[in-house]
């Protein structure tokens, strides 16, 4: 990817400044401040209307990085990051006194994560600071994979965006924390656990239930667009929707069915990365439609499918079948 190094110098600038710069990550865009500088930070928790409780990835240019942020790397973190660094996945260690608390939530723990891509390393380095950043939505909606996204929701609260095209990944980062004595995956993402597991064998994957969500990417309805979304539905059933307009997201096939105007299928080869990788950006499509509803089908709960149906999930969440009628209502996403 060809770099304007003036546009880079020009976002490191701000982000030195005190700024908030929107940058491209191969997962999701992100909404960047200097993880040390308290103020800045505060202003992206505006910007989205994040809850205080939830906090950032500490986004690093180089593995050596990290020990400047933490107690100290256990051997499989370190492992991980030899495999899988830059890319899709973050960790969570115990964190070094200095990293400012509204970074962490104020808890004991920081997420660090290498990313995988030019433009987001260029501007780490330029900064010369580790960049906190969430992804560059406001709170609750989907996260952006292009510039454009971001532009739609947050053009004028932004200081600099910066265009990178659109995202490879598609899904956000993998979580997976090393606080307590095993490694716990905290949120599937673009690193599948498959291959995290084969690195450093089992992992627990259940989230332990608190009222203080360890990642609000872990909040039962997150992820969501405008537009209800149904998971769980049957093709036998889609008379219920006589007169409704509805969507549908497929994954290989598309619906033949007229009562369907509007369909997006997210891979027509059936490869689960090509899936996730256009999942954000069909759901945004189908959003702007006005529907009434998105019908989503699932796909296969294995490598990247996983990430997809945990976002599927949360998206879908509180709507059981019949969805339509009066009786359910579903709150806007705040
Ligand atoms: O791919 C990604 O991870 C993208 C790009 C921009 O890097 N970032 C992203 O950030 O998805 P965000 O803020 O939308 O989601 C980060 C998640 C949140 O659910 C947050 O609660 C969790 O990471 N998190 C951050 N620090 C944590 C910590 N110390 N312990 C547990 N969870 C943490
Ligand atoms: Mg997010």
């Amino acid at each position: 990817m060809e770099i304007n190094n003036d546009v880079i110098q020009r976002a490191a600038e701000i982000i030195q400044r005190g700024g908030i710069v929107a940058f491209p990550t191969e997962t999701v865009y992100g909404l960047g401040a200097d993880a040390f500088n308290p103020l800045a930070v505060a202003r992206i928790f505006e910007v989205k209307r994040r809850p205080h409780f939830d906090p950032l990835i500490v986004h690093v240019a180089n593995p050596a990085d990290v020990k400047n942020l933490v107690k100290e790397i256990p051997p499989d973190t370190q492992k991980l990051i030899g495999h899988f660094w830059p890319g899709p996945l973050t960790v969570v260690l115990l964190k070094e006194e200095d990293i400012p608390d509204i970074v962490t939530a104020g808890l004991p723990t920081v997420a660090i994560r290498m990313p995988n891509h030019p433009m987001a390393l260029s501007l780490i380095r330029e900064s010369k600071c580790p960049i906190a950043a969430p992804s560059a939505n406001p709170f609750g909606y989907l996260s952006p994979t292009t510039a454009e996204h971001v532009q739609e929701q947050l053009d004028d609260q932004v200081d600099l965006i910066l265009d990178g095209g659109p995202c490879p990944v598609g899904v956000e980062s993998t979580i997976l924390s090393f606080s307590e004595e095993k490694p716990r995956l905290l949120r599937p993402g673009g690193v599948s656990l498959e291959e995290i597991e084969s690195i450093i064998g089992k992992v627990e994957v259940h989230p332990i239930r608190e009222e203080r969500p360890h990642a609000p990417g872990m909040l039962p309805r997150h992820y969501a667009p405008r537009t209800p979304i149904l998971l769980d539905w049957d093709k036998k059933d889609l008379d219920h929707y006589k007169g409704k307009k509805i969507g549908f997201l497929t994954f290989r096939e598309p619906l033949n069915n007229l009562k369907f105007s509007h369909g997006e299928v997210l891979s027509k080869k059936g490869d689960l990365r090509e899936a996730a990788a256009n999942l954000f950006a069909a759901i945004r499509r189908l959003d702007t439609l006005n529907l009434d509803l998105i019908l989503a089908e699932s796909v296969p709960e294995v490598g990247l499918g996983r990430a997809i149906m945990d976002r599927l999930r949360r998206a879908s969440q509180s709507l059981t079948f019949p969805p339509l009628g009066g009786c359910v209502t579903i709150g806007k996403n705040g």
